[in-house]
């Protein structure tokens, strides 16, 4: 049908730590994912992507790496993880792991070797620089989690940097040693039969080799991250950086360019839309799926979605395939953003555009963010920012499976609360209303199995009027429309004239709408799809 299967396919992103406790220590497993593989296979999708897993001091919760080739205890084994894989495999569920290349934890014996002394022979894995002339950090690079990038190391008399916490020092990926060694633990977990990696912050890996103080931000205001008080020129985005890309590329390319076999890199990127497209590769490939997170920072406005999603069609280099993210571990829920009215017209949106969409655990229940009192804060960018609204803790919670004790999730109390609602919102009470936002996921993900137009059709925008968007998804003599009411107010849609008319296929309402005079009355934030002929 398509010629790779992570063109066509749905991805499900875990948080480990939230999905299911086995082991009553209140931290989601390896196990539990297990255990609700039937779970998301009758969801209808197609991939897991699982944060990440590696044994860590959990600075940042896993992206703070201490050995990449093994599970940490809290997870399970390896027998865990290898069980999972044949489990999910066996339900045709592909497993893609989360890669954090930029940095490693402090306490990974790389970095404790590195930092031993000057005349290490890791020194040069990481980043370590003198003091500025007059003394000081060597520039002015900010930590993306506030404060000064270098941290000051007493015994060798040197910084290191560190673009997130001081606790994951960045590699120095102009080392080929350290090249070497990250591309063995990609062909260690491909070797496995791991069918992918989503690759954490691609576009900081390789900073301006001479270290240049980045440009004061003209935009900063103070309630803003301090991170933003610089643009990060010279510390992210740059040109080298596709050559680890392309790298990385063609060792997921040795193992299969076609087929089920066939290996899926997927870059996490927050870029402008222009230098987004430059991660799809030039001369050389470069990942599959360069993240696009447009529908995560967009106002949910009717004409604002309709030019996002023309300037990304319009950018995609030849070749490259979109993809669509509404939400994930580091951003507010969508729920939250816009309510649960719209939320299912999100659902629709991001289940109907052309590419592969990332679902983030949790959304296909409406979850919204969930109020952390300052007891109960983890995580170590709510932390270091108080108060500002960073923290990502509220999109992390557990996921609530029934009216059990603690939501089904854990026999012990969670790491995280649980969202307040979780006594009706939790997924066996939702599987029981076939008007609940999940029975509409589950309806979304069937139908467009079943209308590859959908998943894989053209895109051709029809209408981005007052708050109606409207577009078209053709492939072959298959014509679907695509029609979603972003407001709270009744709206009609005249519809193109083809021979045979209508029928409506899916409704994000329980009353769906009513096609009649070559026009689709929609009710207040409705969302339906719409099969020509
Ligand atoms: C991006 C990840 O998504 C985020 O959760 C993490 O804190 C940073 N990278 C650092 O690894
Ligand atoms: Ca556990």
């Amino acid at each position: 049908m398509t010629e790779h299967w992570w063109q066509a396919a749905v991805i499900y992103q875990i948080y480990p730590r939230s999905f299911q406790d086995t082991n009553a220590d209140g931290i989601g497993d390896l196990a539990g994912i297990e255990r609700r593989l039937d779970y998301l296979a009758g969801l209808g999708v197609d991939a897991i992507w699982i944060s990440p897993i590696y044994p860590s001091p959990m600075a940042d919760f896993g992206y703070d790496v201490a050995d990449y080739c093994g599970i940490d205890p809290r997870f399970g084994t390896l027998a865990d993880f290898d069980r999972l894989l044949g489990a999910a495999h066996a339900r045709g569920l592909k497993v893609l792991l989360d890669l954090v290349p930029n940095h490693t934890s402090d306490r990974h014996p790389w970095f404790v070797e590195s930092r031993a002394s000057r005349d290490s022979p890791k020194r040069n894995w990481y980043l370590w620089r003198d003091p500025a002339p007059g003394g000081g950090p060597p520039n002015n690079w900010i930590s993306d989690f506030a404060g000064p990038a270098w941290e000051w190391d007493e015994p060798t008399g040197q910084y290191y940097y560190h673009a997130f916490l001081r606790e994951q020092p960045d590699l120095n990926w102009r080392n080929p040693a350290v090249r070497a060694a990250m591309y063995d633990v990609l062909r260690f977990w491909f070797d496995r039969g791991v069918d992918g990696f989503r690759i954490d912050v691609l576009w900081h890996m390789i900073k301006a080799a001479d270290f240049p103080d980045n440009p004061p931000n003209p935009a900063y205001q103070p309630a803003m991250a301090d991170m933003y008080r610089v643009i990060q020129q010279y510390s992210a985005d740059q040109p080298e950086v596709h050559e680890i890309a392309a790298e990385m590329r063609a060792i997921a390319d040795s193992y299969g360019t076609e087929g089920r076999g066939e290996r899926v890199l997927i870059g996490e990127i927050y870029l402008p839309v222009e230098r987004l497209m430059h991660y799809y590769g030039r001369e050389r490939a470069g990942v599959h799926l360069p993240f696009n997170f447009q529908l995560i920072e967009a106002p949910w406005r009717a004409r604002a979605l309709a030019w996002l999603i023309a300037e990304y069609e319009t950018a995609l280099p030849a070749g490259g395939w979109p993809n669509w993210v509404l939400g994930n571990h580091d951003r507010p829920r969508i729920a939250s953003r816009c309510g649960q009215a719209q939320a299912r017209v999100a659902a629709m949106l991001l289940l109907t555009l052309r590419g592969t969409p990332t679902l983030y655990y949790g959304d296909e229940l409406g979850l919204g963010d969930v109020e952390i009192t300052a007891t109960d804060v983890q995580d170590p960018r709510e932390l270091r920012e108080p108060g500002l609204g960073f923290g990502r803790d509220p999109v992390r919670t557990p996921m609530p499976w029934d009216d059990s004790p603690n939501a089904g999730f854990s026999a012990a109390r969670p790491w995280l609360p649980l969202n307040p609602d979780w006594r009706s919102r939790n997924v066996a009470a939702m599987a029981a209303d076939p008007q609940s936002i999940l029975a509409l996921h589950r309806r979304l993900l069937a139908v467009r199995r079943a209308h590859p137009a959908l998943s894989v059709g053209d895109f051709v925008l029809l209408d981005a009027e007052v708050d109606v968007l409207a577009y078209e998804r053709r492939r072959g003599v298959e014509r679907l429309i695509v029609a979603l009411n972003l407001g709270g107010r009744p709206q009609r849609l005249e519809l193109p004239r083809w021979a045979g008319g209508y029928r409506p296929l899916l409704s994000t309402a329980a009353d769906p709408a009513r096609i009649a005079d070559g026009a689709v009355a929609l009710a207040a934030d409705e969302g339906v799809i719409l099969a020509a002929g």
